[in-house]
């Protein structure tokens, strides 16, 4: 879709296309526009630093019904108290305050929540945290950093390959996670790989050519 500034006849740049989106990214931090919130991820983890519930689990205040658990997250060790029944899901945006993770249908059959758990792309909603806590769990904010983008990043910033930003995240880490999975190189592959994450703005095109555009440089 094409993009103009105030003069119609000029198209943006790429970089003023980003900077459009990093303000609307702020804007909806301040509850102002929700959804433009969810474009966070796509230039990394821009939200800022929230303290964290960490600390040996069995000195933490009991809460009727949680239980400690530990949970390995971007490389960093987490000591928690959770609900047993929580799912990876929750725990991530409720209790770590990563919310680059969005969730979506919260039934497995979105994409919207996919994180990797060893490696491998997983809709983290369907997983119960306490079950994982031998995981390595990467999350879209463990993937790179606005100063430095995973190539991934950058080339749907590149492809302008999301609208709303709400899918954009678990598309992102199930593509990345197709670079290490036996696909085709054609884009046919490459829809069939990421058809588990539904976008409602019908991003789909730019989303392709952004995947295409790093595996043809993988
Ligand atoms: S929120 Fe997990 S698949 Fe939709
Ligand atoms: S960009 Fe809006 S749902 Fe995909």
């Amino acid at each position: 879709m094409a993009e103009h500034t105030d003069d119609a006849s000029k198209p943006l740049t790429s970089l003023e296309k980003l900077s459009r989106r990093s303000f609307l990214s702020r804007a909806g931090a301040m509850g102002v526009a929700t959804a433009a919130a969810t474009v966070a991820p796509v230039v990394a983890s821009a939200e800022p630093e929230r303290p964290q519930p960490q600390g040996d689990p069995a000195a933490m205040p009991e809460t009727p019904g949680t239980i400690p658990i530990t949970l390995k997250v971007n490389g960093e060790t987490h000591q928690l108290r959770i609900d047993p029944r929580a799912t990876v899901l929750d725990t991530l945006r409720e209790t770590l305050h990563l919310t680059g993770t969005k969730k979506g249908c919260d039934h497995g059959q979105c994409g919207a929540c996919t994180v990797h758990v060893d490696g491998r792309r997983a809709n983290s909603c369907l997983l119960l945290a306490a079950m994982h806590q031998k995981a390595e769990i990467t999350t879209i904010e463990g993937l790179g950093t606005p100063q430095k983008m995973h190539p991934m990043q950058a080339a749907f910033v590149e492809h302008d390959g999301y609208q709303c930003g709400y899918c954009t995240s678990g598309q992102i880490m199930s593509a990345v996670a197709m670079l290490h999975e036996p696909w085709g190189d054609t884009d046919t592959d490459v829809k069939e790989a990421l058809s588990g994450n539904i976008c409602r703005c019908g991003a789909y095109p730019n989303i392709v050519a952004a995947v295409q555009s790093v595996r043809r440089h993988a």
